[in-house]
């Protein structure tokens, strides 16, 4: 069984990198999960996750032809596929072979979470949604991050991509959460899977270059993703036919 999820938001820092190795961590109780940095313009998911100085990173595998398996690391649990932060990397990439790793990779585990990029505005930007059998919306509740995570949910769902759920993170005391949540529920498709407050057990996490639910597992914002986590109704596509989805995908020309 597989199912593909992206992680994304419209906005930049919203916390999806965070999110998704959060995410990530809480579903291994259950699954086979691998996490993929598909930030390949903006990549950071290896400094939160303490693969800063590997090797190999999914650039090598979109650049040349090394396969993925080259690129992946047990770390916390799950495998994660970092992605390199070097401009030439990113420039040698080609962002359609995301397609065949991604296919690749859905052989292998249950829950594949993409580390989406901010905004919509290139190939390789608007990939993962693409790709994705659902999104998971990371939105601050703010209405800049609101007002683009829509946009987020109306090109996913252009392309057959549904929404699993939003995720309201850095939510302060003073934001009337409740109040915005049931608000913003009637523009999503998809459910509030939890509310995560700003706290500083995530920014020491991300400096520490560990996770999030590894760094301060017993947090309120640990305990929130676990939260989201469980609220997810994980899907069991056939590993093959979503293999073959990923692969026959047809990338926008622009987007
Ligand atoms: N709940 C939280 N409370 C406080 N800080 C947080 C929280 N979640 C994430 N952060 C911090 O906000 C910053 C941005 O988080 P993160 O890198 O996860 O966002 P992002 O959406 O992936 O960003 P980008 O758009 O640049 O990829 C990091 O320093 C992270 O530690
Ligand atoms: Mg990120």
């Amino acid at each position: 069984m597989v199912e593909a999820f992206a992680v994304a938001s419209g906005k930049g820092g919203t916390g999806k990198t965070t999110s998704t190795l959060a995410l990530g961590m809480a579903l291994t109780d259950e699954y086979d999960v691998t996490v993929v940095d598909a930030d390949m313009g903006m990549a950071n998911m290896l400094f939160h996750a303490g693969l800063s100085d590997v090797e190999t990173t999914l650039h090598d595998v979109l650049g040349g032809d090394l396969p993925v398996a080259q690129a992946t690391y047990e770390r916390f649990g799950m495998t994660v596929v970092p992605c390199g932060t070097s401009l030439d990397g990113f420039r040698h990439s080609d962002p359609t072979r995301l397609r065949e790793v991604v296919a690749q990779l859905a052989a292998d585990t249950d829950v594949l979470l993409l580390d989406s990029p901010a905004a919509l505005d290139s190939r390789s930007a608007v990939l993962p949604v693409v790709l994705a059998d659902r999104v998971i919306v990371v939105l601050q509740p703010t209405i800049p991050a609101l007002s683009d995570g829509l946009k987020v949910q109306e090109y996913a769902t252009s392309y057959g991509t549904d929404v699993a759920g939003l995720v309201f993170n850095k939510v302060h005391d003073d934001d009337a959460i409740d109040e915005i949540t049931v608000k913003t529920e009637q523009y999503f498709d998809g459910p509030t899977l939890a509310t995560v407050s700003d706290s500083e057990a995530a920014r020491e996490a991300r400096r520490a270059g560990r996770p999030l639910l590894a760094h301060a597992p017993a947090s309120a914002p640990a305990e929130s993703f676990r939260q989201a986590a469980a609220r997810i109704d994980v899907r069991d596509g056939a590993s093959g036919a979503v293999a073959d989805r990923f692969r026959s995908a047809v990338i926008p020309d622009s987007p």
